[in-house]
C-alpha cells in the first residue's frame, strides 16, 4: 500500500459510543464545503447543529451516516448508528411495520416492529400502507426504524422541519424522552434555535466549513424558555446566525431547506 493510500483516511467504525472527527474536509466540484472540521461527541451526549442553509450540515450528517465517503480527515463513529431525515423515505410498497424492520437480518419480525412503533406512539398503525399516514405519523415511523437498530449514535437531519407547530412540539418532546430512555448520543440538525436549546446538552453553529461557535446548555430539564439564561443563549445563537432576535417567541427559520 502506498503512503498516499495510507494517509487518505476515511470513516472508521468502532465499538466505542463516541464520535471523533479530526480535520474533516469535503469538496464538491472543487468547492470546499467542509473545511478541516474538528468535533467530538461524547457517549450519550445530545448535540444540536445549527447553521445557515447550505453551510454543510446535511453533508456532515451524511458523512457520519456512512452515505458519503469522498472525504479526507479522520472520522470515527460507532458502528451501531442510524439516521432519520426530513423526508421519512418509507417504501410505499411495504406496510408500516415492514418498513420499520426493513434491512434487519433474519425474518421480518412484526412483534419487534410493533414494540418500536409503540415507543413512538403509533403501534396501532403497524398494518397500514405508508401513504395513509400523516406527515407526523410518517416521521414517527422513520424514528421507529432508526431506533429498532438500538443505535449508539442517532443522526437526525431536520426530522421535524416539515411538521406543523403542534405536531412539532410533540415530536420534540418524544425525541427528548427517547434520548433519555435509550441513552444514545444524538446529533440533531435543526433550523430552530429554541428547539436546539430545549433539547441539547450543547449547541453548535456551523459556518465557513467548520464549527464556528458552540454553547453548552447547562440548564435543568424540562427547560423554561422564559428563563433569563435561556433567553440569553437564544440571543447569542441568533446573533451568531446573523438573525436579530424578534420580540416574539417564534423561532426564526434560518434554513430555507426546512420550509414546510
Ligand atoms: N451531492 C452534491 N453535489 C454537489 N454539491 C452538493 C452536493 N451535496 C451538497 N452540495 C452542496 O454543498 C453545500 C452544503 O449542502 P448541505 O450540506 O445540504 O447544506 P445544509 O444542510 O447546511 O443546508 C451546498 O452548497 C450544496 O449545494
Ligand atoms: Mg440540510
Amino acid at each position: 500500500m502506498s503512503e498516499q493510500t495510507l494517509s487518505k483516511t476515511t470513516l472508521t467504525e468502532t465499538k466505542n459510543a463516541s464520535v471523533e472527527i479530526h480535520g474533516l474536509s469535503r469538496a464538491f466540484d472543487g468547492r470546499t464545503v467542509i473545511d478541516a472540521l474538528d468535533l467530538t461527541i461524547e457517549q450519550g451526549e445530545f448535540v444540536a447543529l445549527l447553521g445557515q442553509s447550505g453551510c454543510g450540515k446535511s453533508t456532515l450528517l451524511r458523512i457520519l451516516a456512512g452515505l458519503d465517503d469522498e472525504i479526507s480527515g479522520q472520522v470515527t463513529v460507532p458502528s451501531r448508528r442510524s439516521a432519520a431525515f426530513q423526508s421519512p423515505r418509507l417504501m410505499p410498497w411495504l406496510k408500516v411495520w415492514r418498513n420499520v424492520v426493513l434491512g434487519l437480518p433474519g425474518k421480518p419480525d412484526r412483534a419487534l416492529a410493533t414494540r418500536y412503533l409503540a415507543e413512538v406512539g403509533i403501534d396501532q398503525r403497524a398494518g397500514v400502507w405508508p401513504k395513509t399516514l400523516s406527515g407526523g405519523e410518517a416521521q414517527r415511523v422513520s424514528l421507529a426504524r432508526a431506533l429498532v437498530r438500538e443505535p449508539e449514535l442517532l443522526l437526525l437531519d431536520e426530522p421535524f422541519g416539515a411538521l406543523d407547530a403542534l405536531t412539532r412540539v410533540k415530536a420534540q418532546r418524544l425525541v427528548g424522552e427517547l434520548w433519555q430512555r435509550h441513552g444514545c448520543s444524538i446529533l440533531l440538525v435543526t433550523h430552530d434555535v429554541e428547539e436546539s436549546l430545549l433539547l441539547a446538552d450543547r449547541v453548535l453553529v456551523m459556518d465557513a466549513g467548520g464549527i464556528a461557535h458552540e454553547v453548552t446548555v447547562d440548564l435543568p430539564r424540562p427547560r423554561d424558555i422564559g428563563s433569563p439564561e435561556f433567553v440569553a443563549m437564544r440571543t447569542q445563537l441568533l446573533a451568531w446566525l446573523g438573525v436579530h432576535d424578534a420580540a416574539t417567541n417564534a423561532a426564526p427559520n434560518v434554513d430555507g431547506n426546512a420550509a414546510a
